[in-house]
C-alpha cells in the first residue's frame, strides 16, 4: 500500500469503533488493491484493536488480499453446492485459459448456490457456468 495520508483519509470517514472494521477493510482493499501490513497496523491503531485482531479478519475473508495483484481476477466458487453442480470439472480448463494472465481465485459461496457453478468478476456475478462459458469469460478478461 502506498500513502499513509490516503489511509488517514479513508479512516476519517468512519467512526473509530469496532463496527467500522469491515467497511474500512473494504474501502482500503478497493483503494489500494490490498490490505497490507502497514494498513492493518494503521487500522488497528485507529480502532483501538490489536494488529492480530485486524489480521484475523483480513485473513478470514477472501475479499481481502495482503498484496496487490494487477491481474484480472475470476472468483470461482468451489463450495459444496457448486461442487455438486460440477465446478471441479471446470477448474483445469479455466486455469489453462487463464495461464499467468488472469488469476483464478477459489472462493466459498457467492450466494448463487441454486444456480452454480458460479463465478464473480469485479461486481458482476455469473451463474450456471459450463466449461465453454467459463473459458470464454476468462478469455475476455
Ligand atoms: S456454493 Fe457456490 S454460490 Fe453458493
Amino acid at each position: 500500500m502506498s500513502g499513509a495520508a490516503s489511509l488517514d483519509a479513508i479512516l476519517a470517514d468512519f467512526a473509530p469503533e469496532q463496527a467500522s472494521l469491515l467497511p474500512i477493510l473494504h474501502e482500503v482493499q478497493a483503494a489500494f488493491g490490498c490490505v497490507d501490513a502497514a494498513a492493518e497496523a494503521g487500522i488497528a491503531r485507529y480502532l483501538n484493536l490489536s494488529r492480530a485482531e485486524v489480521h484475523g479478519v483480513v485473513s478470514f475473508y477472501h475479499d481481502f488480499t495482503p498484496m496487490a495483484d494487477p491481474r484480472p481476477c475470476v472468483q470461482l466458487c468451489r463450495a459444496e453446492a457448486c461442487q455438486a453442480r460440477g465446478v471441479d470439472a471446470l477448474v483445469a480448463a479455466a486455469e489453462a485459459a487463464a495461464g499467468s494472465r488472469v488469476r483464478i481465485k477459489t472462493v466459498y459461496c457467492l450466494g448463487l448456490c441454486s444456480a452454480g457453478p458460479a463465478a464473480r468478476v469485479g461486481d458482476t456475478l455469473y451463474a450456471r457456468l459450463d466449461e465453454a462459458a467459463l473459458v470464454d469469460l476468462v478469455n475476455k478478461l
